[in-house]
């Protein structure tokens, strides 16, 4: 490998070296449109070798010499002979072999599992590479059984930039190349059952298109009313109905509040503006990415693209200050974080810890992976009897009706409550609309317990991120109501 590559990048050094020249014109009728990831690496090294290293990077790897083979010193005889039929792994652990004369790569019959360091019979030993799965996992992949050459093996730069000639020609022209932050440059390849003139993956999607418009495209839409179903490769579908998608944008430019701040939670445009300590006005005609899967996943290493713990409290929070409280008779929006660490409500309430402080946003809401962004509640009944709720990766000793049962205790305490507290303040209310005076005590006492009940609303999990808290905010704003109710309601 290590040779290839050098080879690899000499030839993409001449290429520029060439379209450099004054030979341009001539060397471009002669380059095709797209040039390969190497052409790259010499203008943009640290793009490049992030990616290298990452999933996308390593994809297709070719097989020169049996040491390019993982595991190969694992395998027996009988394994090593098929072996060494392979021209690419592909994911790291399943082989294809060419068929010289119909160009055709067909699995082999064995696959290494690199996670536990073992072979096995793989299961779709003969199946065609290039009629079956090949689109998703390359760049610039012909429809299926009409041809069998990517423009690239592995998922290049261009697969997400579009095609790199002009871009190169011109010696690095920003406008001849494309930039797109949308979800659909990754859901040309993350998604599931998404077609185009029934073929069996998105083919000819280019960077700049917007991925639902393309001719014949057959999207397979997901409810996300539906128990998650957590199978593979969804997750564009999934982002899409998810409140990340479109709907992030949707009830902004609905919302008559809306400007430039509110961008920077609600898009990736805002987010990338403000992590320049930058801000962008809100234009109520122009297209947004939504929060996007590059708001979260960095395009080229793959890794998050912000620290694990803080990823969701960065947007699901209400904008206090470290141990300061929401005011007496505002409306908070989304407490999600401060609620979750239990503080930032109104009025003397001491702070609780969480049982659940070191479990994050995503432990929870995306088992198996899901862009729902879902909780698998134990308790769903149309969760199938051996798929994993949300509870169960760390709660396996009890038993999924006793896991469904403590969240359905603290979703009906809380509720329940405050719907009671809600007929006090109504109580409340109409005996002051009747003559009643309230003194400024009682005022603040009527106002900090309207606020907390709907700081507890507001966190959107009625209590199960933080039942202690929700339970200890509930009792001081009962007893607040009730000396207000017994001054002032006969
Ligand atoms: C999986 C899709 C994907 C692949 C593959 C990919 N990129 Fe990117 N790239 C992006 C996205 C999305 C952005 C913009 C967001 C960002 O900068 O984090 C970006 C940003 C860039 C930028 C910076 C633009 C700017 O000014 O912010 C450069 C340069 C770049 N990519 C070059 C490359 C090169 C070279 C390769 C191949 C080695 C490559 N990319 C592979 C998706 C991709
Ligand atoms: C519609 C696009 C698409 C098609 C078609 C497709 N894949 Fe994938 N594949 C993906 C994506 C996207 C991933 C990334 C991981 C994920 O989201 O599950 C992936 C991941 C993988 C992985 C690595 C993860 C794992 O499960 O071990 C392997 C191996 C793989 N695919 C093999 C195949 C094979 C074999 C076929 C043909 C039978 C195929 N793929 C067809 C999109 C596709
Ligand atoms: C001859 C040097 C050179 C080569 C080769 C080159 N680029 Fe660039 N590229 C540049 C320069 C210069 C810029 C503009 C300055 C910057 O953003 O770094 C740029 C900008 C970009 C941008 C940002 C565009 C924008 O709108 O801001 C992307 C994406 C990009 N290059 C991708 C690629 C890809 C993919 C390849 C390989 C196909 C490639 N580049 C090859 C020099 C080069
Ligand atoms: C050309 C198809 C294609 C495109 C475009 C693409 N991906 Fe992927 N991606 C894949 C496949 C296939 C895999 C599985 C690789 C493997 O497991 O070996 C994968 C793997 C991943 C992974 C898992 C990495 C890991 O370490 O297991 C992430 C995260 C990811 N892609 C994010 C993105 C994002 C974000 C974008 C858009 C900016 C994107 N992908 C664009 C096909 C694609
Ligand atoms: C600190 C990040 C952040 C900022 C800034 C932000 N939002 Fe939001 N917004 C969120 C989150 C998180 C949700 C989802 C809340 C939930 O469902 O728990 C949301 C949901 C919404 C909703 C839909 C749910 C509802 O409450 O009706 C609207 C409308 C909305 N925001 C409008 C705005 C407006 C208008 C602004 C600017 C004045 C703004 N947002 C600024 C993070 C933010
Ligand atoms: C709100 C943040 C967020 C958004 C938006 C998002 N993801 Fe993710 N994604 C995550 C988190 C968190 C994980 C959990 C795994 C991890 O720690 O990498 C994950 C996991 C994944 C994985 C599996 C990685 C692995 O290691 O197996 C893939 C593939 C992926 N996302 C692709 C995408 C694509 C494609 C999009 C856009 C359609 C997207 N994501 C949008 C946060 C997000
Ligand atoms: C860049 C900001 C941002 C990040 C990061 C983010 N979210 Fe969100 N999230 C939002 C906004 C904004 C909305 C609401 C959109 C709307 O309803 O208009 C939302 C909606 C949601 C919803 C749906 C709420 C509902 O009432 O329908 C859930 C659940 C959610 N996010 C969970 C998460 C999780 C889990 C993570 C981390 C993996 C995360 N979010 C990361 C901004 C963000
Ligand atoms: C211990 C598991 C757990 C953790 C950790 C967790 N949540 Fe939740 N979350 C829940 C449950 C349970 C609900 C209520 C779901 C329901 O009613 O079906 C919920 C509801 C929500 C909602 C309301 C929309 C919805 O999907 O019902 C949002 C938004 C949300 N959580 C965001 C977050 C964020 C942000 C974090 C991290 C600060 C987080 N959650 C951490 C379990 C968790
Ligand atoms: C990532 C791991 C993880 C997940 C996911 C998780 N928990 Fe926990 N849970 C913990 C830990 C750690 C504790 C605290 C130590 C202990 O008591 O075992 C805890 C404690 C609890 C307790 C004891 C609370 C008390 O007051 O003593 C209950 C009940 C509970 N969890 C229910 C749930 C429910 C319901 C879900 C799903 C919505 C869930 N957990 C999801 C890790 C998790």
């Amino acid at each position: 490998m290590k040779k290839a590559l050098k080879i690899a990048s000499l030839l993409g050094l001449i290429l520029v070296a060439l379209l450099a020249s004054n030979l341009v014109s001539a060397a471009k009728k002669q380059v095709p449109e797209y040039v390969g990831s190497q052409a790259c690496l010499g203008c943009h090294a640290d793009r490049w070798s992030s990616w290298a290293g990452s999933h996308h990077g390593t994809m297709v790897l070719p097989i020169n010499d049996p040491s390019d083979i993982p595991g190969y010193d694992k395998a027996t005889e009988e394994q090593k002979e098929e072996l060494r039929k392979a021209d690419y792994v592909i994911s790291g652990g399943r082989f294809v072999a060419k068929d010289h004369e119909t160009g055709k790569l067909s699995f082999l019959k064995f696959e290494w599992h690199h996670d536990e360091g073992y072979w096995a019979e793989y299961d779709d030993a003969g199946v065609v590479w290039q009629d079956r799965c090949m689109g998703c996992h390359v760049t610039g992949s012909p429809k299926a059984g009409l041809g069998n050459e990517p423009t690239e093996f592995g998922i290049g730069c261009e697969a997400c930039h579009g095609a790199g000639r002009d871009h190169i020609t011109s010696k690095g022209d920003p406008s001849k190349i494309t930039l797109n932050v949308s979800s659909d440059v990754c859901g040309q390849c993350h998604n599931s059952g998404y077609t185009r003139d029934g073929n069996r993956w998105v083919y000819g999607y280019r960077p700049a298109d917007k991925l639902l418009e393309l001719d014949g495209i057959v999207p397979k839409p997901i409810d996300p009313n539906a128990t998650p179903n957590l199978g593979h490769h969804k997750t564009y579908g999934e982002w899409m109905v998810s409140g990340h998608g479109q709907k992030a944008i949707n009830d902004l430019k609905a919302n008559d509040h809306a400007s430039g701040a509110c961008l920077e939670c609600h898009t990736q445009e805002g987010k990338e503006a403000a992590d320049h300590d930058e801000t962008i006005t809100l234009d109520k005609n122009a297209e947004y990415a939504a929060i996007s899967c590059v708001t979260c996943h960095r395009p080229h290493g793959l890794g998050l693209a912000m620290d694990e713990k803080n990823l969701c409290a960065t947007c699901h929070n209400a904008s206090l200050a470290e141990g300061t409280t929401v005011k007496p008779g505002s409306t908070p929006h989304h407490p999600t974080k401060e609620f979750f660490q239990g503080w930032g409500a109104a009025g003397g309430i001491t702070s609780t810890g969480n049982v659940h402080k070191d479990v994050t946003c995503q432990e929870c809401h995306m088992q198996n992976n899901n862009h729902l962004m879902k909780v698998i509640r134990p308790d769903d009944p149309n969760l199938n009897e051996d798929s994993a709720d949300s509870c169960m990766v760390c709660h396996s000793d009890a038993s999924r009706e006793t896991r469904g049962a403590y969240l359905d205790m603290w979703q009906e305490f809380t509720s329940s409550k405050i719907e009671t507290l809600r007929a006090d303040v109504t109580a409340i209310e109409a005996a002051v609309k009747a003559g009643a005076t309230l003194t400024a005590d009682q005022k603040l006492q009527l106002d900090t317990a309207k606020t907390n009940l709907l700081y507890v609303e507001a966190d959107g999990s009625m209590g199960a991120h933080n039942f202690d808290y929700a339970a200890k905010i509930l009792a001081a704003a009962q007893k607040d109501l009730s000396a207000v109710k017994a001054a002032v309601v006969k």
